[in-house]
C-alpha cells in the first residue's frame, strides 16, 4: 500500500460556544484570545507546525471574525506602515500568510460527525486531521505531529488520548483500549464510550480535540444517526469505523486546556502569560504579591 502523508487539518468552528455565554453571544469562541492570541491561532500555528500545508475551517453563522482573522487587512496595515511599526506589521502579515485557509458552512449546528462530513469534498481521498480550536495544547513538539508520526507508522486512524482522574471522566469520550508492544504511549482501540458514568468507564484515557483520520470516516458518518443531544458524533461514526479498520490512540506528551470552558480558560490565560518572555515575569510578581492563601 502506498505511503500517505498528513496535509490537511479541519477545524470544526461552527458551534455556539453556549458554555462560554455570554462572551460567544455575538463573537465565535474561537477567537477568544489567550494573552494576545485567538485560540483558533495557537491551532493553526500547531498545525502548520507539524507539516500541514492545508487548513479547512468549519464555520457557521456570526463566524466572519475568524475569515477576516486570517484574510489581509489592507488598512491596519498601511496604518502600521506609515506609523513604522515594523513589529506590529509583522505580527499582522504572519497571520495571512500562515496558510492556505478555505471555509465551508455548516448552516445548523448538528453535532462534530456532521460538522466534519462537511469537509468531504475539500479533503478527498486522503488521511487528514481534525483540531478542536478550543483544546489548547502546551508541548515541546506540536501535538498534531506526535499523531501524524503515529499515523505514518500505522497508516490507519489516531486520535489523541489523555488520563483523566475518575471523578472528571463522566464529562469526556473514553475508550477501551490496549497497548501496542513496542510503541510507548500508543494503544489500539477496541471502543470508545462517550461520557460514561465514573463506575462504567472502560479506562482513564479520555479523548481530546486532535484526530487524525483515514478518508473512510466520511461514509461512515454518512452512515451515523443521530446520538447523545440528538447530534450526529463523531465517537459514534469512529466506533463504526473500528468494525472495518483500525484505530489507534496515543497519550500524548503536553498539557491539554479546555479554553472553551470558563475556569479552563483562565488557567490557560495564566500558563500562557507566565510562559511568555516579555510578559512572564512581570506576571510572575504580580501573582505571588497576591498573597494567596
Ligand atoms: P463543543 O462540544 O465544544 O460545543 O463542540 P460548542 O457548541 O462549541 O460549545 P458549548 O459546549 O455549547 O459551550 C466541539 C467542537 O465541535 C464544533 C465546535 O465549534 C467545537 O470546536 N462543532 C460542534 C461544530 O463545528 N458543529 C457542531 O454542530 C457542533
Amino acid at each position: 500500500m502506498r505511503k500517505q502523508t498528513v496535509r490537511k487539518a479541519v477545524y470544526p468552528a461552527a458551534g455556539l460556544g453556549t458554555r462560554f455565554l455570554p462572551a460567544t453571544k455575538a463573537m465565535p469562541k474561537e477567537m477568544l484570545p489567550l494573552v494576545d492570541k485567538p485560540l483558533i491561532q495557537y491551532a493553526v500555528e500547531e498545525a502548520v507546525d507539524s507539516g500541514i500545508e492545508h487548513i479547512i475551517i468549519i464555520t457557521g453563522r456570526g463566524k466572519s471574525a475568524i475569515e477576516d482573522h486570517f484574510d489581509v487587512s489592507f488598512e491596519l496595515e498601511s496604518l502600521l506602515e506609515e506609523k513604522h511599526a515594523g513589529e506590529r506589521l509583522t505580527v499582522v502579515r504572519d497571520i495571512s500568510e500562515m496558510a492556505d485557509v478555505a471555509y465551508v458552512r455548516q448552516k445548523k449546528a448538528l453535532g462534530l460527525g456532521h460538522a466534519v462530513l462537511r469537509a468531504k469534498d475539500l479533503v478527498g481521498r486522503e488521511p487528514f486531521a481534525v483540531v478542536l480550536a478550543d483544546d489548547v495544547i502546551a508541548s515541546s513538539v506540536p501535538c498534531l505531529k506526535q499523531l501524524i508520526t503515529v499515523y505514518e507508522q500505522q497508516q490507519a486512524s489516531v486520535i489523541a488520548l489523555m488520563e483523566v482522574p475518575k471523578d472528571r471522566i463522566s464529562a469526556y469520550g473514553v475508550v477501551d483500549a490496549e497497548a501496542v508492544n513496542g510503541s510507548p504511549g500508543v494503544f489500539r482501540i477496541k471502543r470508545l464510550v462517550e461520557k460514561p458514568k465514573a463506575d462504567a468507564a472502560p479506562s482513564n484515557l479520555a479523548i481530546i480535540g486532535r484526530y487524525v483520520l483515514a478518508p473512510e470516516i466520511f461514509e461512515t458518518i454518512e452512515r451515523t444517526g443521530p446520538g447523545a443531544n440528538g447530534e450526529i458524533q463523531l465517537t459514534d461514526a469512529l466506533n463504526n469505523l473500528l468494525e472495518q479498520k483500525p484505530v489507534y490512540g496515543l497519550k500524548f506528551e503536553g498539557t491539554r486546556y479546555d479554553a472553551g470552558d470558563k475556569l479552563g480558560f483562565l488557567k490557560a490565560t495564566v500558563e500562557f502569560a507566565l510562559m511568555r518572555e516579555d510578559l512572564g515575569n512581570e506576571f510572575r510578581s504580580y501573582l505571588q504579591s497576591l498573597h494567596l492563601a
